[in-house]
This record gives structure tokens, sequence and C-alpha cells, in this order.
């Protein structure tokens, strides 16, 4: 790869609906560690990235170090809008999920979706904790991309740990729907179904009245008087790992 070629190869992987780009250490060190294809990793400190990765990822590190390619400083601040301050920047190969068979629901757990979700740095804290409490999956119904780097940053890279797919509307045969809303029932964790779909709605507005229809039941994570909700993120945590620490071990 020619010094000259990188800032236009940056630039079209991030139009590239086939690619990733990964910004930052955690998110290059997940996508290594979930099996990604990496077609490309460069860094503006050999040294200094290979002592980091020693450090906080010594199970990926040796193959980074032999794939990581070391340009100029100047040259790496211009292959990211804000240029990661863990000095590695990455191209990789998106992972395709189908939606349907996310939602037919194989995995015992439940599948997280969000309805039109604004904040790209938000769905990408879901993904990370989604990923993390062990979900079946995540959807979401919304136009952004959600394999934007914004996204994947704010994921720290677990799109190639959890399934994630976009799609238009959910299918009428999708497994049971649960809204959470903070104007529905308390939350029972001890009561989550596994095989439950849970719907969250977007950071201003809530859950459409359409979604809400649909839901079997709408749940409320309770919370102290005066608090009008959590951030759509932090709500996909409380539901999840209190459905996790819910579960018999
Ligand atoms: C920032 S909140 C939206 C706030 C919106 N004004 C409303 O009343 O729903 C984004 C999403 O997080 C979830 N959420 C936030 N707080 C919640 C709570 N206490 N109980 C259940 N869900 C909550 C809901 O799915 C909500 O649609």
């Amino acid at each position: 790869v020619k010094e000259g070629s990188l800032v236009p190869r940056f630039g079209r992987a991030r139009r590239d609906d086939a690619l990733a780009v990964l910004e930052g250490l955690h998110a290059v060190k997940h996508a290594m560690r979930f099996g990604a294809e990496i077609e490309l990793a460069v860094t503006d400190d050999a040294a200094r990235l290979e002592a980091l990765a020693e450090r906080l990822a010594p199970d990926i590190a040796p193959a980074l170090a032999a794939i990581v390619r070391e340009v100029e400083p100047g040259l790496f601040a211009a292959l990211a809008p804000m240029p990661p301050p863990t000095g590695v920047l990455a191209i990789a190969a998106r992972r395709a999920y189908d939606p349907a068979a996310i939602l037919s629901g194989e995995r015992h757990a439940p599948v997280v979706v969000l309805e039109n979700p604004r904040d790209l740095g938000n769905v990408g804290a879901c993904i990370r904790v989604a990923a993390a409490a062990g979900a079946a999956g995540l959807i979401s119904l919304g136009g952004h991309d959600l394999w934007h780097p914004d996204a994947v940053r704010g994921a720290a890279g677990l799109h190639y740990a959890l399934p994630v797919a976009r799609v238009q509307e959910l299918p009428d045969d999708a497994r049971p729907l649960l809204a959470l809303d903070p104007d529905g029932e308390e939350l029972d964790a001890s009561e989550l179904d596994a095989r439950s779909i849970l719907v969250f709605g977007t950071e201003r507005d809530g859950l459409s009245p359409e979604l809400l229809a649909r839901a079997g039941r709408r749940l409320a994570i309770p919370m102290r008087a005066g608090v009008s909700s959590l951030n759509l993120a932090t709500s996909v945590s409380a539901v999840l790992f209190s459905w996790r620490l819910s579960r018999p071990r």
C-alpha cells in the first residue's frame, strides 16, 4: 500500500457498506478477538502501540504487531476526523448477519430492538452492553448505519461478537414483544422470558404508538420520583443485566 493512497482508501472505506473502519485499540482488539478479517491496520507509533497492546490486549498483541504498518503522524491524523489516542486505525470486512435468523431465536437469550435510535454513540453503547450481557442480537428499526465508525467506536468493535442488523419493520411472526416504557408496569426480572424481544424507543419520544400496541406488555425500570427516564443505552443495560443476574447459574 502506497502512503499516498491511504487517505483516499480510508475515505472510500467510510462510504463502503461492505467495510468497517475501526478507530482505536479497543475496537481493533475486539474485532480481531472475534475473528474479523483485517484488511489494513496503521499506527503513528508502532513501539508505543505494541507496548499498549501487550498491556491491554496480550492475546491479540503479536497478531496486531505482525500486520500493523507505521505511518507519519501527520498522515495518521488525516485518516480519521478524530484520530484515536491509542494510535491505531484499521479497515476490516463487515460481518453480514441475517435479521430473520436473529429474530427466529435459536439462542435462548433476548433480542434487543431499537426503534429509530438517533445517536450513534448510544447505538454503539447498546451493542456493547448487549454483547456483554449475552443477548441473542440487536435489531435497529431506523435509518442509521449500525456499522458507522462512530457506532463501531461506541461498541468497542463488538459488532463482531453480537449479530446486528437493520430492518424496516418487525415481521409479525417474531418472538413475543415486550415494550420498555417508563409508563409501564414495574419490571420483575425473574419473569423476563429469555425468548422475548425487548423493544426500546427513540431517545426523545420513546416508543411509537404502533409498537406499543403490538407489544404484549409494557415494562418500566423503576426510578426515583421526579426522574422521567433513563438514557437509551443505560436502560438496555439495566434490563439485560437484570435478566442475566436473575438467571439460574
Ligand atoms: C430516553 S428514553 C425516551 C424517553 C421518552 N420521553 C419516553 O417517555 O419514553 C429512550 C428509551 O429508553 C427506555 N427507557 C428509558 N427509561 C426507562 C424506564 N425507566 N423504564 C423502561 N424503559 C425506559 C425506553 O424504551 C425509552 O423509549
